[in-house]
């Protein structure tokens, strides 16, 4: 498994879930991410250089010879003024911040479906809520959102007969230690979510259920992890 921005909050947990499943890693960061050189393994490549998703997938195969599995978990966070109200937010900005999210995800996506449809695979991408449901305040964020939705629903259609399933998680609000949202907008999604805000440990298990046989017959899906806060 190759989790792509498996340095961050929920990429180390896809990782932590995955190594104690038996999954061996190949963890991702524009940081350096200690392995043991066996089970798991790190790539630091920034992906803001446009060769860095094959450079990064031809480096996992001369490790490990083949992937089962990638996970996207890469997040560039919003450019100057993306998030907050559309008229605040910073026309120019889009283009380069567009190219580092969907743009990413393609530039992975061509460089690791090969590698994938050998012996069938799975590729998950990260979205967000805000490209499922309406809310002001992420107009530009929940745009490059919803791209990212309508690229892996469109791709699990076309890569189905190659053995690939594509699929989306979706978190909204996720309880880190150092959540980067501001304080009164995590205490507004945490009193909506009757079941709690997710922590990446409650994502973690998802995409390797995703990942897995029991999952087989399973593509094309968008599931939101958002503790009820919407549905
Ligand atoms: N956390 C939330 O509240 C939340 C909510 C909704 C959606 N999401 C989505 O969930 C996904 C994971 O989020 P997260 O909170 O785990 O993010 P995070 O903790 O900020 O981690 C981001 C990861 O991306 C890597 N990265 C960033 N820029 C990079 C670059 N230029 N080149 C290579 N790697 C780069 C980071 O590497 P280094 O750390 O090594 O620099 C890190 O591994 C993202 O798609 C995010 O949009 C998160």
């Amino acid at each position: 498994m190759l989790v792509a921005g498996g340095t961050g909050r929920i990429g180390g947990a896809v990782v932590r879930h995955a190594l104690a499943a038996g999954w061996r890693v190949a963890v991702h960061g524009r940081s350096a991410a200690k392995g043991d050189g066996a089970s798991s393994k790190g790539f630091r490549v920034d992906v803001a250089q446009h060769d860095a998703a094959g450079r990064l997938v031809a480096d996992v195969l001369t490790w490990t010879g083949r992937i089962d599995a990638v996970v996207d978990c890469v997040a560039t966070g919003p450019a100057a003024r993306i998030t907050g109200a559309f008229e605040d937010t910073e026309p120019d900005a889009y283009a380069a911040f567009l190219d580092l999210s969907l743009g990413h995800l393609q530039r992975l996506a061509h460089a690791a479906l090969p590698a994938l449809s050998k012996q069938g695979g799975t590729l998950i991408a990260f979205a967000s809520d805000a490209g499922r449901f309406a809310a002001p305040r992420q107009v530009m964020i929940g745009a490059s959102r919803a791209g990212i939705i309508g690229f892996v629903r469109n791709l699990s259609q076309e890569v189905s007969r190659d053995g690939v399933r594509v699929h989306c998680v979706s978190p909204g609000y996720v309880d880190t230690e150092d959540a980067r949202a501001p304080a009164d907008r995590v205490a507004k999604a945490r009193a909506r979510a009757g079941l709690g805000l997710p922590t990446p440990d409650d994502i973690a298990p998802l995409v390797l259920f995703l990942c897995g046989d029991g999952a087989r017959r399973i593509t094309g899906q968008v599931i939101s992890v958002n503790g009820g806060m919407n549905a």
